[in-house]
């Protein structure tokens, strides 16, 4: 699959079958995502790999947790600022109102959307997951490389025809998912993805993108691009 080919079709997917993905797999993806960039090198996320029994009884622990109205573990980290700025607060409504929409669910029907966020903790259906640490003593830059190895997991997932859904929600559960995992105290969880086939009896709406030039500035000469494209 070409690289633009596997920007375009990879999304958050929430809806997976329950076929089966092989460890063979995830190690070939998980062995070429290592070769992702980091400041000198470092090399800084800690992956766990989960499927079968050990996820089973993952997201049942999860799901029981969350259904009973836990409170959500203690942060470690801040998954967004408080009282967030434009157009940041307005992207993260508009993300709001696209998501319910595509689930047929009223903006004020909390339950409904419980219900909808409850479905990350059983990971959508899916048959695999990974889980991302990093050290609690590494920064801003190494949460960065982090991220940048991640996208380079989910690209190479669909290179295997395979998709995912990255997921913060698992940090909000994080005492549950080291239950399973037993990761050293050092670590902090950044996110679990979900990895699989698409159910695609699932319906989604596609999530938009800003416009180029609201988060690219050209300053060297070629001139605004959408003058040149026509957009
Ligand atoms: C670090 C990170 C954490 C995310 N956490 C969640 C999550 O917990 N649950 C979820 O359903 N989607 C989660 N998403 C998916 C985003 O909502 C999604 O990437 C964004 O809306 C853009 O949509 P797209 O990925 O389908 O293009 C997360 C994405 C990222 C990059």
């Amino acid at each position: 699959m070409d690289v633009y080919e596997a920007v375009r079709s990879r999304r958050a997917v929430r809806g997976f079958t329950d076929q089966p993905v092989s460890r063979e797999v995830l190690e070939r993806v998980l062995s070429a995502a290592a070769w992702s960039p980091s400041g000198s090198n470092l090399q800084p996320w800690n992956t766990y790999v989960v499927t079968g029994a050990p996820l089973a009884e993952l997201k049942k622990l999860a799901v029981e947790r969350v259904a009973a109205g836990d409170p959500w573990d203690e942060r470690e980290y801040e998954m967004y600022p408080p009282g967030m700025k434009s157009p940041y607060r307005e992207r993260r409504a508009a993300f709001g109102r696209e998501r319910y929409a595509s689930l047929g669910i009223a903006r004020e029907d909390w339950e409904a959307r419980q219900r909808a966020a409850i479905a990350n903790w059983d990971c959508f259906g899916a048959p695999a997951a990974l889980f991302c640490y990093i050290d609690r003593d590494l920064g801003p830059a190494q949460w960065a490389d982090t991220g940048m190895y991640l996208q380079t997991v989910m690209l190479l997932l669909r290179a295997e025809a395979l998709h995912s859904c990255p997921q913060m929600a698992w940090s909000q559960v994080r005492k549950t998912v080291a239950q399973v995992l037993s990761p050293p105290d050092g670590l902090i969880l950044f996110c679990g993805m979900s990895i699989g086939h698409e159910d695609p009896t699932v319906g989604y709406t596609r999530t938009g993108r800003a416009p180029l030039d609201e988060t690219v500035k050209f300053i060297d000469g070629f001139g605004s691009r959408s003058s040149e494209t026509g957009y």
